[in-house]
């Protein structure tokens, strides 16, 4: 049965260019409700143990640099069947693929510079929120 709960990452990139604002807008007007957040920095160690499961894939190093370069918002959102709907709410992967109105097809620049994270699992939502939040940051 699906959770609740899912975690996201407003990336370096959508930071950098004053996207938090008008990406949390669109979350919140959406149905989620935000139940963790912060602005942090991932440190490489963070970000390689984060992307593990992507340590063979051509562009892990790539991946770990831009993930590292600045701050990111980190957070956890809830709202019925969350998981999925928060992929919907943000796009395919590469923006070039991503529904009009998303968010990556609103805010990325690229498929390396993509503006947002969303779990692709309930178990993996469990698992990344518990990687930047402890319980008694989560409400
Ligand atoms: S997904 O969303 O997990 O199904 O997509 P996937 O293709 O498996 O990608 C895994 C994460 O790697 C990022 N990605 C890339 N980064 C840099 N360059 C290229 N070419 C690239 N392709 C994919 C992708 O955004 C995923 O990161 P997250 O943070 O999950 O979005």
């Amino acid at each position: 049965m699906a959770t609740n709960r899912t975690f996201t990452m407003l990336k370096p990139d959508a930071v950098e260019k004053g996207h938090i604002g008008a990406i949390l807008e669109k979350i919140s007007a959406s149905g989620f409700k935000i139940v963790a957040m912060k602005l942090t920095q991932l440190t490489k160690a963070d970000a390689e143990e984060f992307y593990a499961i992507h340590n063979e894939r051509p562009f892990f190093a790539d991946l770990v640099e831009y993930m590292t370069r600045g701050p990111i918002v980190a957070a956890i959102l809830e709202k019925d069947n969350a998981v999925e709907d928060f992929r919907t709410l943000i796009g395919a992967t590469n923006p070039e693929d991503a529904a009009e109105g998303t968010i990556r097809k609103l805010y990325a620049a690229s498929i390396s510079e993509n503006a947002v994270h969303g779990s692709d699992s309930d178990e993996n939502a469990a698992i990344e929120g518990a990687f930047h939040f402890s319980g008694r940051d989560t409400f």
